[in-house]
């Protein structure tokens, strides 16, 4: 296991979009899955996309912690532990967008109020290749939009309906309580 250097915004790979995994039992393509989760949990993210360690393939892994599982009406609780999705697609389920904090292990020290559909449904391949199918809503549906957003080369800035709502770390205070309630997240 290694901890992996993660891109900055300025750097063209997360300007890239990565292209489909097509070997999934390949050896480097497991280590470096591994890695990722090593580097997210180091990093304190909740989720990492590949891009973001120079890779330009489409995976993603995240991890939802419990105490930010906020949706209600998803049809089960965000997945326990760590989530590794290959080649993820992902659908909105009706129209409604919130705003919620996020963050981005590729552009540190800043937080900013993004618009998300609040209910998604995602699919994709787990580590092994195995479907994995769901239907998330409000901080899992948040946190998988925008590690899907970098296998695309979209940043959440880039989503933000005004740059007031941006702000460093220690100014947060100053931003308006979004709607949903989120906290400040280290989102990947
Ligand atoms: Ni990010």
């Amino acid at each position: 296991m290694a901890l992996l250097k993660i891109a900055r915004m300025g750097h063209p790979v997360l300007r890239t979009p990565a292209a489909p995994v097509e070997d999934i039992a390949a050896p480097e393509l497991q280590r470096l899955i591994t890695d990722m989760i090593e580097t997210m949990d180091d990093a304190g993210g909740v989720g990492l996309a590949a891009p973001q360690v120079h890779v330009p393939s489409r995976l993603i892994v995240f991890r939802v912690p419990a105490a930010r599982d906020d949706a209600e009406d998803a049809e089960e609780g965000a997945p326990e532990g760590v989530t590794v999705l290959i080649n993820p697609e992902i659908e909105p389920l009706g129209d409604e967008q919130q705003l919620g904090l996020e963050g981005c292990l590729s552009i540190p020290g800043l937080r900013g109020l993004v618009p998300r559909y609040r209910r998604i449904r995602y699919s994709g391949l787990d580590a092994k290749g195995s479907p994995v199918s769901r239907i998330a809503a409000g901080f899992h549906a948040r946190v998988v939009q925008h590690e899907m957003d970098h296998l695309d080369g979209v940043l959440y800035l880039d989503r933000m309906e005004d740059l007031a709502d941006l702000a460093f770390e220690s100014e947060l205070h100053h931003l308006l309580e979004p709607a949903d309630g989120d906290e400040p997240s280290n989102a990947g």
